[in-house]
């Protein structure tokens, strides 16, 4: 397995080219799935996450042809729709084929996920919301056994909970469906918009896109016409490399970003005392000398992300004062913060609720990734510890970082993937 080494780092220096959203890539992979022809994917991040779903979609009888941040997908030579436990239990993402499938089958088998480390992640408004578009669910030796004797239909869906990939998976259900289903309480992520709008340009009529209510109108079983497309930038990304400039007090600047999708972090950042030279597809942060303390609840897009929330608590440790940062999102999402801790970060949990004293001078160490985001959060803490920090369990950054050890390298920082 690997490890990271990071070296104290001085100031970084430079630009980073931002990678497609790993979150937007997965849904629009299992899009494909409901399309007429062939469909090319650009702009595509090299991670591990986005290997899984084409191994799936592979291992479904549909053919990828991946190249440098591209792949082109074939999904007409389907011949199977069991996704199975060996690929779903790696990725839990793969609940995106439930949708497409069964909306172009009319039966699919898919594992069900089990929970991850950040929390229990139950798919049951998926479930549910598929049973009121009329399908026949069951739960059978760990598998959802889901076929529709007469077709999925359209009809109005209000989801308990604000759900990215549940809202994904009935988008892409509801396409095909007959008639219109309106979903109310939709996710908003740029990831979802995406998604919304490439269906929409694929001949499904859909109202309220970027809303919390959407109107699908179904081609009643007519496969897509889905043109060739490039995903857009991941913002979540470029949120973890803000705060790379931050916490190191580097000016360095972001290429391929799209600064509307960071409303929330550079507002935050901003609070902090950071400030920003912002273009159209740009964002230099120009860092504070003396960061601010802050205090962040996370909830769903247009508000503060869940996905940097373990970034901001490592940035929290540098800022002077005390942070207070509210997970609103996830149960159990500061597996970081005991990491930290080792560190020598002065962090309290009480409950969902981490309180940051500032700013203490971290130290290197071992400390173990536990889940994609938390690694982030260690190699920033990385940067500013005095002596090395070894990063072990790294496959949870290799899931949705796409050469995050090179990239800062590039920018100056000493920091090397090393072999345990
Ligand atoms: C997506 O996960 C992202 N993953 C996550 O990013 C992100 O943290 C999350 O949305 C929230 O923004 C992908 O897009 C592949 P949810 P998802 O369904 O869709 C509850 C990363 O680091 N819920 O929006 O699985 C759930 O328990 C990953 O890139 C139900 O109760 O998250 C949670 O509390 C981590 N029942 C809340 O809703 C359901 O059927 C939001 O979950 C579905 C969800």
């Amino acid at each position: 397995m690997d490890y990271l080494k990071i070296y104290p780092t001085q100031t970084l220096n430079g630009a980073i080219e931002i990678s497609g959203a790993k979150n937007a890539s997965l849904p629009l992979i299992a899009m494909t799935i409901l399309a007429k022809e062939a469909v090319t994917i650009g702009n595509l991040p090299d991670v591990v996450d986005i290997k899984t779903l084409l191994k799936l979609l592979s291992k479904l009888g549909a053919s990828c042809k991946f190249s440098k941040k591209s792949v082109h997908v074939d999904t007409s030579t389907i011949n199977e729709t069991k996704a199975t436990y060996d690929i779903v239990k790696t990725m839990r993402a793969s609940i995106l084929v439930l949708g497409p499938i069964l909306a172009r089958f009319g039966h699919c088998e898919v594992s069900l996920p089990g929970g991850c480390a950040i929390g229990q992640r139950p798919i049951d408004l998926h479930l549910k919301a598929l049973e009121q578009m009329g399908a026949e669910i069951d739960i059978k030796a760990g598998y959802i056994q889901a076929t529709t004797p007469n077709g999925l239909h359209g009809c109005e869906i209000i989801f308990d909970k604000i759900t990215v990939t549940g809202t994904a998976n009935i988008v892409m259900a509801a396409s095909l469906a007959k008639g219109v289903t309106t979903i109310t309480n939709a996710a908003r992520e740029p990831e979802v918009v995406q998604l919304c709008e490439i269906l929409a340009q694929s001949g499904v009529i859909i109202n309220g896109i970027g809303t919390a209510m959407l109107e699908i109108h179904g081609t009643d079983g007519k496969l897509l016409n889905i043109k060739d497309f490039d995903v857009i930038p991941d913002r979540i990304e470029a949120g973890t490399y803000l705060c790379a400039g931050a916490i190191t007090k580097s000016e360095i600047t972001l290429t391929n970003v799209e600064p509307k999708h960071l409303g929330a972090v550079l507002s935050k950042l901003e609070e902090m005392g950071h400030t920003f030279t912002l273009s159209k597809n740009t964002i230099c942060i120009h860092p504070a000398k003396e960061m601010k303390a802050i205090k962040i609840i996370t909830q769903e897009y247009p508000a503060f992300p869940t996905d940097m929330q373990a970034q901001f608590l490592a940035l929290a440790t540098q800022a002077e004062g005390v942070s207070i940062i509210e997970e609103k999102l996830f149960e159990n999402r500061f597996m970081h913060v005991s990491e930290l801790q080792r560190m020598g970060a002065d962090i309290t949990l009480n409950g969902h609720t981490a309180t940051v004293s500032g700013r203490t001078q971290l130290s290197g160490t071992d400390v173990m990734a536990t889940d994609l985001r938390a690694s982030s959060a260690l190699v920033l803490a990385g940067l500013v510890a005095t002596g090395e920090t070894d990063i072990h369990r790294i496959y949870h950054l290799d899931r949705g970082y796409e050469a995050l050890e090179s990239k800062l390298q590039n920018i100056g920082a000493k920091i090397e993937r090393l072999k345990e």
